[in-house]
């Protein structure tokens, strides 16, 4: 219901009073996603970042990146004159909201996120925002940085009043227009009234259809992003540690997953078992929240969290091993199969992808590895040319003595095992993602594992 009519009241737009000027600094995939979805709403939004051709391509209504629906509104936006792209922070000062979208990768070798990028975001818009104004960060931080950042902001600007605020942001890629202008909370750190009420402002049409909102501290807006992505990997990791006694014991863990969803309580979404989880958040945020709880001293918390990564991880090693014993005991020389090579579905993100990492390590002990994928191929070749490419299925499986099923894209789900077993060597089909039925594959007289 709620839903429906955001839609029809967005399509409305705002009073023109009620617009204001926003700036999104960072034009990656979350400010991209914001920056469009605060122009939907009806305000006059100026997206930045200091990658120039990425700027050229927004402008010319083009998308860096895979997103259903976003380069429609993307074009929406621009031709309606709500939306523009600039590569200067000198562009932005005027505005009257500035939310901060940088990127805060892993750091090579640690566990910790780095955060240079925020940090030079809210230096750079500190020396020239005048107020007042608001300086959002959405971008997941470490509980603190939001102090620090406000630090900054007390002591580069003078006379207008410029606040920081929190309110972090829970889009998922494939879902980044429904995440962005129907979320499911909203959550806003602040230090004051002020800085709440002209938050309200710039959600108002999303808040007045009954999105639930939250208005806490600092720290807590900070922690509530990354506890509820270690939550979300948590599930993940119980339901893949729970398949292992499954497997150990005959049990079959997807009606015990079925049946663990019929209560309410827990719920049956993310206790889907298989080769894990991976993309550019739930692991960083994991291991984010594993190097807080170390800081902090608090080595039980720390151990609990470290071991959602570590049963993540081991699930990669698994699904090798059984393609490994598919295959009569090695890899060397033999013709491997892989669909799937984004992180999950409807994206050509391969940050962290169980899938690519499976690939690689099976040519890495020998195997000679074809990949598809629908959208992520692109994406893949750039970070591992060693593995071949093919356009369709079918080329993949071609001579494959085995078929890995990687990344659950409905294409694979749906394809049909006859024709496969014209084109391959052996019909040996490893299902990394439990997305096929093995009724159907067995009749087909494949050899199926899951
Ligand atoms: C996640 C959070 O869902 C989102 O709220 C946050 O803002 C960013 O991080 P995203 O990274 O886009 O979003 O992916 P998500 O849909 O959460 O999936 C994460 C991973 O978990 C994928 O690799 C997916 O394949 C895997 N997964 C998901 C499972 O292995 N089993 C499941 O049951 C569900």
């Amino acid at each position: 219901m709620r839903r429906d009519s955001t839609r029809a009241k967005m399509s409305q737009s705002l009073e023109s009073s009620d617009r204001l000027r926003i700036s999104v600094i960072g034009a990656g995939y979350l400010g991209t996603a914001h920056a469009v979805g605060m122009a939907q709403l009806g305000h006059d939004v100026i997206a930045m970042d200091i990658e120039k051709e990425k700027i050229a391509r927004l402008s010319a209504c083009e998308l860096p990146f895979f997103e259903p629906g976003l380069g429609e509104l993307l074009r929406k936006s621009v031709e309606a004159g709500r939306l523009r792209f600039t590569a200067s922070y000198d562009d932005v000062a005027e505005a009257d909201v500035h939310f901060v979208c940088v990127g805060t990768p892993q750091l090579p070798g640690s566990f910790n996120a780095d955060l240079r990028w925020v940090e030079t975001a809210f230096a750079e818009l500190a020396r020239r925002v005048a107020g007042p104004a608001i300086i959002v960060g959405k971008s997941t931080v470490p509980v603190g940085t939001a102090r620090r950042m406000a630090e900054v902001v007390r002591h580069q600007t003078d006379g207008g009043r410029v606040e920081v605020a929190w309110n972090p942001e829970f889009l998922r890629e494939g879902h980044a227009v429904q995440d962005t202008l129907q979320p499911d909370r909203l959550i806003f750190g602040v230090e004051s009234r002020w800085a709440e009420q002209l938050l309200r402002a710039v959600y108002q049409p999303i808040i007045e259809e009954g999105c639930p909102l939250v208005v806490t501290d600092y720290a807590t807006a900070e922690l509530v992003k990354v506890s509820a992505n270690a939550f979300l990997a948590m599930k993940i990791s119980f339901i893949n540690a729970v398949a292992q006694i499954c497997e150990a014991t005959g049990a079959a863990v997807l009606p015990l997953a079925e049946a663990l969803g019929y209560d309410d309580r827990i719920g049956r979404r993310f206790l889907g078992p298989g080769l894990g989880f991976g993309g550019g958040c739930l692991p960083k945020d994991v291991r984010a929240l594993y190097a807080c709880a170390t800081e902090l001293g608090l080595d039980e918390v720390a151990t609990f969290i470290r071991q959602i990564d570590a049963i993540n991880l081991s699930r990669r090693d698994r699904a090798l091993a059984l393609g490994r014993e598919l295959l009569g005991g090695t890899y060397a020389g033999r013709r491997v199969c892989v669909l799937g090579a984004a992180f999950k579905p409807n994206t050509d993100d391969v940050r962290d992808s169980p899938a690519l990492a499976v690939a690689t390590a099976a040519h890495r002990e020998g195997a000679r590895v074809t990949m598809h994928d629908p959208v992520a191929m692109n994406s893949a070749r750039l970070v591992h040319p060693e593995i071949e490419y093919a356009d369709t299925i079918v080329t993949a499986a071609r001579e494959a003595d085995l078929v890995m099923l990687l990344t659950d894209w409905t294409e694979f789900q749906d394809m049909d095992p006859a024709l496969l077993s014209s084109v391959v060597r052996s019909r040996n089909v490893l299902d990394g993602r439990n997305a096929l039925t093995p009724e159907r594959w067995r009749a087909a007289g494949w050899t199926y594992r899951a």
